[in-house]
C-alpha cells in the first residue's frame, strides 16, 4: 500500500472525553497543571514535551524540548544557548509551546514570550542531571555540522577524559534555561465528528479571558 493510500485510510475518531468553559479552571497554569497530571497518569510517553515554535526573519522553525519546571506561572525547559533555536530566541523572543497527549485526544497550545532562566536556576537543575548527560552538554556544539559520528564521539570522549577528576561538574556558560511568560492557551479535547472542543485563554489587564473557539 502506498504511503498516500495508507495516509487516506488513517481516520481516527475521537470520543473519550468533553471539555467546557465550566469544566476549565480560571487560571490558564492550574488548568495545565490538572491536564499534565491526567497526561502522567495515562503513562503518555515523555508527557512533559513539546514542539518549541520560533520564527527567525519571518521563517518559522520547531523542534521538540523537555518542560522541566513551572515556576510563578512561567514555563522552564534547558538547552544550549549557542544552538540555533538559541539564535533564534536571541532575536525574536516570541515563541509557541504545543503538547501533543494523544492516548487523551488533547493538545495544548501556549504563546508567549521569553527570558533566560536565573543563573541559579540552571547551576541547580545541571548539577541533577547524569554525569553522561553534563559532558554532552559540555562537548555538543549543538546545531553545528560535525564530519561524523566519529568526530562527536572524540568530542565526548575529550570533555569526558577533562572532567575525570571533578567530583562536581560546573555548568558550562553556554547551556541553561529559558522561561515562557504565556499570554495565550488553547486546551483541545477531541471529538466525534471533528466538532473538537477548543477553550481559550487570552491575557488582558483584567487577567484571563476564556472563550471557545470553533473547530
Ligand atoms: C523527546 C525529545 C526531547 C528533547 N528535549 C530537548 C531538550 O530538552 N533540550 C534540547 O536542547 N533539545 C532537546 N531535544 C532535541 C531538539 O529537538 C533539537 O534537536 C535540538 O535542541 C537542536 O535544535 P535547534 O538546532 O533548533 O537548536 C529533544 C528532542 C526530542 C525528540
Amino acid at each position: 500500500m502506498s504511503i498516500n493510500q495508507t495516509l487516506e485510510n488513517l481516520r481516527g475518531s475521537y470520543r473519550n472525553a468533553s471539555f467546557d468553559i465550566s469544566d476549565a479552571n480560571s487560571r490558564p497554569d492550574i488548568q495545565f497543571d490538572s491536564w499534565f497530571k491526567d497526561a502522567v497518569a495515562a503513562e503518555c510517553d515523555e508527557p512533559n514535551a513539546f514542539v518549541l515554535s520560533t520564527v527567525l526573519n519571518g521563517q518559522p522553525r520547531a523542534r521538540v524540548v523537555l518542560l522541566k519546571g513551572i515556576h510563578n506561572e512561567n514555563f522552564a525547559f534547558y538547552t544550549n544557548y549557542n544552538s540555533a533555536k538559541g539564535a533564534e530566541l536571541a532575536n525574536n523572543s516570541h515563541v509557541a509551546m504545543t503538547f501533543l497527549w494523544l492516548p487523551l485526544q488533547r493538545q495544548i497550545r501556549i504563546e508567549g514570550t521569553l527570558q533566560k532562566i536565573d543563573s541559579a536556576f540552571s547551576d541547580e537543575y545541571f548539577q541533577k542531571r547524569p554525569r553522561g548527560n553534563q559532558i554532552g552538554a559540555i562537548a555538543s556544539p549543538q546545531s553545528q555540522k560535525v564530519a561524523s559520528r566519529h568526530e562527536l564521539e572524540k568530542l565526548f570522549q575529550d570533555a569526558d577524559k577533562k572532567y575525570s577528576n571533578e567530583v562536581e561538574i560546573k555548568r558550562p556558560e553556554h547551556w541553561g534555561g529559558y522561561t515562557i511568560t504565556p499570554t495565550y492557551f488553547e486546551f483541545w479535547q477531541g471529538r466525534e465528528n471533528r466538532m473538537h472542543d477548543r477553550i481559550i485563554y487570552e491575557k488582558n489587564s483584567q487577567g484571563w479571558h476564556l472563550s471557545r473557539l470553533a473547530p
